[in-house]
């Protein structure tokens, strides 16, 4: 008896393998969905608007950003917070997000920052962050926008070119120079930032 039901609650071998595919397809199906969703987040995250959602409470970062050439300038070419945050190819964004996830989120949430006074007391330990991982990449994010190999000495002011050219041989990037071009430089930076660009 027993073993007469478990047989006919079994079905036939090609409709099981008919399930098989029906279940196959509903895998690639909500894989593609969440890639779908993935990507989707990924881009929501790499907004202006998202990344100011906390930092501006913060008071700090949007305003300052608005006193400089890379928010408002002649020609009209505007550097939002991603551009030199986050790395536009693929790979390395994920793994940039995933990180910045796991560490800005808690921080959020434990109100690490969230007053400017709180900012400020943290603000040189994460610009040395910042100056770090530019550093270690070769200050790539800004190269998106500026090619040095782009850059034409001759219609650089004379310093600049200057500069310029004995940075290429020195193998210098552009944050070993140009530090405090998007945002006010906090106290103390002179001291911490030979640490960090000292450091290879
Ligand atoms: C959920 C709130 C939140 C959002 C959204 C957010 N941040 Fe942050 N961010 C923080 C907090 C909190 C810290 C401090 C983390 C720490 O030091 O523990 C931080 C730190 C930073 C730092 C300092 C360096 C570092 O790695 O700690 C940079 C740069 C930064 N954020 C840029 C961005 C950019 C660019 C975006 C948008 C793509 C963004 N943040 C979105 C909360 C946020
Ligand atoms: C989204 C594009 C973009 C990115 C990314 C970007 N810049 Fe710029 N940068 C500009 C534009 C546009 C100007 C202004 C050009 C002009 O004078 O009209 C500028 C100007 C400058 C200047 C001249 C400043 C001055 O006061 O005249 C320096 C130095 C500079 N950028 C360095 C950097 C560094 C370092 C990074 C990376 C941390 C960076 N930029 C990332 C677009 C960008
Ligand atoms: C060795 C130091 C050094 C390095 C490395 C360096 N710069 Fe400069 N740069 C200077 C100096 C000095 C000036 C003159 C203006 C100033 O005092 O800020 C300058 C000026 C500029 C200007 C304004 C040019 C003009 O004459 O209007 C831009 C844009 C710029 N740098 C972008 C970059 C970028 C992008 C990189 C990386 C590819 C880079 N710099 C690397 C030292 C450097
Ligand atoms: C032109 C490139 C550029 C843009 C645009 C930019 N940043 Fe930055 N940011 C930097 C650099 C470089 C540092 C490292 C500290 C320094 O040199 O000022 C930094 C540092 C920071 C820090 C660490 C604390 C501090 O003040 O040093 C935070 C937080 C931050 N940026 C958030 C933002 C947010 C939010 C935006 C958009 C509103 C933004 N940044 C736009 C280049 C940029």
């Amino acid at each position: 008896m027993k073993h007469e039901k478990t047989h006919q609650n079994t079905p036939p071998a090609h409709q099981q393998a008919g399930f098989l595919s029906m279940k196959l397809l509903m895998g690639v199906f909500i894989g593609i969905l969440l890639w779908g969703g993935f990507n989707w987040s990924l881009e929501m995250t790499n907004t202006e608007s998202y990344c100011l959602s906390c930092h501006e409470m913060q008071g700090i970062s949007f305003d300052e950003l608005q006193e400089t050439v890379h928010y408002s300038n002649r020609t009209g070419v505007r550097a939002s917070c991603p551009d030199c945050h986050v790395p536009k190819e693929w790979t390395h964004k994920v793994v940039q997000k995933i990180s910045a996830a796991i560490r800005e989120l808690p921080a959020h949430w434990s109100g690490k920052l969230d007053t400017p006074e709180k900012f400020e007391e943290h603000r040189l330990a994460m610009a040395t962050l910042e100056w770090n991982r530019m550093k270690a990449n070769g200050s790539r994010e800004c190269k998106n926008c500026h090619d040095s190999k782009s850059m034409d000495y001759t219609k650089q002011e004379p310093r600049s070119s200057a500069r310029h050219e004995e940075a290429e041989a020195e193998g210098k990037t552009c944050i070993d120079c140009h530090k405090g071009i998007a945002h006010h430089l906090p106290k103390g930076w002179k001291e911490a930032s030979k640490e960090a660009t000292d450091k290879k």
